[in-house]
């Protein structure tokens, strides 16, 4: 390489770093010296939470996943709304939905008395997320640590950041594809509705007015509890994994091949387009969609974190310091 090339090089690194386009790095031990008792305090909360309600695992993995979709995993869906923002809690995909906050407050106060000041809100959802898939019977992993927290919130990222249940397959892609996910991620990911509950106003459209690749007896059964006039029973549940909805297993996968994808974006992951082989995949590989949605889980919380002195350490999760 010649001289001017590599000073061309020098700079671009240099560019890259300044821009945060190469991440600090996060680290599975960033807290063994701080905060020693960080994974078990968090553990022993979960635990106790999931064996009040089995579905707040799946309500803190969603978390996670929409703290990091919205300017990365910086804890920023956790803000309460302020005099000077609006925070991301009465965001479209997150008003009347996202759940599991007071869960939050407990073990935030719990590691704030192991060791007050040094653990983000943004880490503890990585490992509650973590800790709830585990729980529930999926795979485990060691999470990368060292994420600090926003002093702000976006509404108007989080709206337009986080995939409506009304995308298509390739809105799906290219909204995964923003925050540096891959199509093959956004299947992996999307395997996470094998836990949890989905309001009727979210998936009316599609057990009243699809006629492609629904199961007929599946939407029977669903209407009984999702009137279709829009406003009546819009908060009524439904389990998005039919089979086994407190259990993490790959049966997401085997329900959308037969036609039983709860929401609209579930059911275009299997709708004869790209993802069709990665959904086969996955329905009959158990083994092969654990270990794919591990690493999607790790990229996914490697988006865009907070390092080094940039935010801080909440010491309230609600409110900046
Ligand atoms: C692929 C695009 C995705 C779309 C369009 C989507 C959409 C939705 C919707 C509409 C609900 C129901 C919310 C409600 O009715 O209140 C939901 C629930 C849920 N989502 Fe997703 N989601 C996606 C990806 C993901 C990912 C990547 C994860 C985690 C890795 C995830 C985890 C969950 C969980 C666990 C629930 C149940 C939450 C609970 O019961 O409290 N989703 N999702
Ligand atoms: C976000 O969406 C909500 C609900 O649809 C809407 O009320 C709000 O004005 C939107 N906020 C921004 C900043 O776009
Ligand atoms: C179903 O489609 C009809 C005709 O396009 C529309 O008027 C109606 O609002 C739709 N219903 C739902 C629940 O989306």
């Amino acid at each position: 390489m010649g001289f001017s090339s590599s000073l061309v090089l020098v700079k671009l690194v240099f560019v890259m770093v300044f821009m945060g386009v190469v991440s600090a790095q996060l680290s599975t031990n960033f807290y063994s010296k701080s905060c020693p008792n960080l994974l078990p305090t968090v553990r022993s909360a979960m635990q106790s939470a999931i064996s009040k309600e089995t579905r707040i695992g799946a309500s803190l993995l969603r978390l996670h996943f929409h703290d990091c979709f919205v300017n990365g995993c910086d804890g920023s869906i956790l803000l309460d709304d302020t005099s000077s923002f609006i925070g991301e809690k009465r965001a479209a995909p997150n008003f009347r939905s996202a759940r599991g906050f007071e869960v939050v407050d407990n073990i935030k106060s719990a590691v704030e008395r192991a060791c007050p000041g040094v653990v983000s809100c943004a880490d503890i959802l990585a490992v509650s997320a973590r800790d709830s898939v585990q729980i529930l019977g999926g795979p485990s992993w060691n999470v990368k640590l060292g994420r600090r927290d926003s002093r702000t919130a976006s509404q108007g990222a989080a709206n337009n950041s986080i995939p409506p249940p009304t995308s298509s397959l390739s809105g799906l892609i290219s909204s995964f594809s923003a925050v540096g996910l891959s199509a093959k991620d956004m299947v992996a990911l999307s395997g996470a509705h094998t836990i949890g509950q989905a309001r009727c106003t979210n998936f009316r459209a599609r057990i009243y007015n699809e006629t492609n690749n629904l199961d007929a007896s599946f939407a029977t059964s669903r209407r009984r509890n999702c009137p279709r006039p829009t406003g009546s029973g819009d908060d009524n549940l439904a389990p998005l994994d039919i089979q086994s909805p407190t259990t993490f297993n790959n049966d997401y996968y085997k329900n959308l091949i037969n036609q039983k994808g709860l929401l609209h974006s579930d059911q275009q992951l299997f709708n004869g387009g790209s993802a069709d082989s990665t959904v086969r995949q996955y329905g009959s590989n158990p083994r092969l969609f654990n270990s794919d949605f591990v690493a999607a889980m790790i990229k996914m919380g490697d988006i865009k974190p907070l390092t080094g002195s940039s935010g801080e350490i909440r010491k309230n999760c609600r409110n900046r310091n």
